[in-house]
Formats: structure tokens, sequence, C-alpha cells
């Protein structure tokens, strides 16, 4: 099965799960799309949150209710891809650098569910380089910062100058290859200077819906 149809399926797997009157976090990336588009095959026009503005204009165009967080008091279910995620279903996200305002729906949502294929469960994570959200001013600092922790890391670039997110800062890619203590690590980003966000997700994550062997498999986190 390609890809693409992995995708497909987990997508569509995920919008089996709404029911009318649900709000909804839209995610970002390929497989969120997959979901997004399976949602408005079943005929719903949710009412919803995006993860970015790329999803905003994708679900507006659809039909559906995007509205900002001070409208929606409460987000039923949030719906998203992920780069890499283990079996305690801690994630690295941000490989489209919608990371901070999909760590903040997240954060608000009653149920999280995120979807990948089959390549996205890692045993340990790290491969992936870690999307780490910074403010311009900050970035040398916090580059160096990473260096010393072992991770090679450069700011993203497009089209040869920095990739600029939704939220209006920079992100930079650290290449840790192997991140030991994903909670250690988090607690460190937080306390740095200049990171706004990163793209490690701990503990918000509910479910998972991955493909293995060609069916759609749930992975629940451990409590
Ligand atoms: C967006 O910032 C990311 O967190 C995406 O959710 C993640 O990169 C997964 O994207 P794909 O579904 O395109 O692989």
């Amino acid at each position: 099965m390609s890809q693409q149809d992995q995708k497909e399926r987990v997508g569509k797997a995920a919008a089996d799960l709404v029911e009318s009157g649900m709000t909804l976090g839209l995610g970002t990336g390929s497989t969120a799309t997959c979901f997004i588009q399976a949602l408005a095959e079943r005929g719903l026009r949710p009412r919803c949150v995006a993860t970015s503005e790329a999803t905003a204009v994708m679900a507006l165009g659809l039909g559906f209710d995007v509205v900002g967080l001070d409208v929606l008091s409460k987000i039923d279910l949030t719906v998203d891809g992920v780069d890499e995620v283990d079996a305690n279903l801690t994630a690295i996200k941000g490989g489209g650098g919608a990371l901070m305002r999909e760590k903040i729906v997240a954060s608000i949502s009653e149920t999280v569910v995120y979807i990948g294929d089959d390549t996205k469960l890692v045993d340990r994570l790290g491969k992936f380089p870690l999307p780490i959200e910074v403010s311009p001013f900050a970035s040398s600092v916090v580059l160096r910062k990473i260096s010393d922790l072992g991770a090679k890391s450069e700011i993203r670039l497009q089209d040869g100058k920095p990739f600029v997110s939704d939220e209006g800062h920079w992100i930079i890619d650290a290449a840790f290859e192997l991140i030991e203590d994903p909670y250690e690590l988090d607690v460190l980003l937080n306390m740095t200077p200049g990171v706004v966000a990163h793209g490690l997700f701990i503990d918000l994550i509910d479910r998972m819906l991955l493909m293995q062997n060609g069916d759609v498999v749930a992975l629940d986190r451990p409590q």
C-alpha cells in the first residue's frame, strides 16, 4: 500500500470518530489533510480551530466553520499527524512548521488522536530533527546552546531565507540522532530564553492511529 493510501486510511479512521456537533482541532501536514478531506466526504462541516494558515485555508474552502480560540471555549477532539512517535506516545512534531499552534491546540483538547503511516512509529526518538521555534533575535544563542548539547542544528530555510512560522518566529532543526531522555530535554528547552516552542510532544497524545501490515492499529498512551 502506498504512503498516500496509508494516510488516507488513517485519515478516514479518525474521521469516523467524529460525531455531529463536536468541535475539532485540525492538524497540519499531509496526513492531517487526509483527515480533513475525509470529514468533508462524510458531509461534516464542523466548527473547528486550525493549527496553521494552510489548514485554515483548506477548511474554509470546504465550508467548515473555522474560528479562533477566543470563540471556541472547548475543543472536543484534535486530530493531527506526527513526524515520529514512540510506544509511550511521545512524539516529534513540527516538520511542517506549525508546532506552536499544534501544541497549544492539543493542550486544550478533551481528546487528542494523532495519525500516521507505517514510517512514524520508532523505538527511540531523534532520527527526525527536532524542530525548535525561536525568536529571531535569540536564534544564534539557541543554536550555540543546542550545539553544546551535541546536536547538529541549523536554521530552517525557505527560498534561501529563514522560514517564518505562522507565529512570526524562526525554526531551528536539531539533529540529535537519539534523544536519550525526552523529559529532560523538554525541561531544558522550556527553560531556554528565546525558545518559544519545541516539537517534543509529551503526555499530550491520548491515542495514535497507525498503519501496520495494511491495517489501522490503535495505540493508547500508557497510564
Ligand atoms: C506540522 O507542523 C507537523 O507537526 C506535521 O503534523 C507533521 O510534520 C506530519 O506531517 P505529515 O503528515 O505530512 O507527515
